[in-house]
């Protein structure tokens, strides 16, 4: 299989409780390997462009506040299937019903503060890959 990639990033919460560290070992653990990573702090416009596919969710307000409001780190990674190995990894986007051992299960605080962020398509990594990363920032 092609190796492609994922784009995730350690959120406000995770980075908070002290768990970047823990959170990419279980990266590492998994096979992926970084392609680009910055810890960094979005602006409210920052978030609200990353997040515009949400725009109308009743949540977007909410998920634009929290995702400025601390730092982050975010990455690209690569693998054979990243994008739907990097989701089981992960676990439901709702910590409550996700998976035994799975990122989010493991550190995830809410369905807002869900610790890590995993892209949902091919299209979108790549999309979201290129809002944070140039070409030099790739490796
Ligand atoms: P993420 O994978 O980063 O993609 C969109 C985010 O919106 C999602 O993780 C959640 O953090 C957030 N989200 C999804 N549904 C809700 C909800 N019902 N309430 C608050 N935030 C949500």
């Amino acid at each position: 299989m092609t190796t492609n990639i994922t784009f995730t990033m350690v959120k406000p919460d995770a980075v908070e409780a002290n768990n970047i560290g823990p959170i990419l070992a279980k990266i590492n653990q998994a096979g992926f390997k970084i392609e680009a990573m910055k810890y960094m702090r979005l602006s409210k416009e920052q978030a609200g462009q990353f997040y515009i596919i949400h725009k109308d969710r009743p949540f977007y307000g909410e998920l634009v506040e929290y995702m400025s409001s601390g730092p982050i780190v975010a990455a690209v990674l690569s693998k054979s299937n990243a994008v739907a190995d990097y989701r089981k990894l992960i676990g439901a986007t709702d910590p409550s019903k996700a998976e035994e051992g799975t990122i989010r299960k493991l550190f995830a605080k809410s369905i807002a503060a869900n610790a890590v962020h995993g892209s949902d398509s091919d299209e979108n990594a790549q999309i979201e890959a290129d809002f944070f990363f140039s070409k030099l920032e790739r490796f």
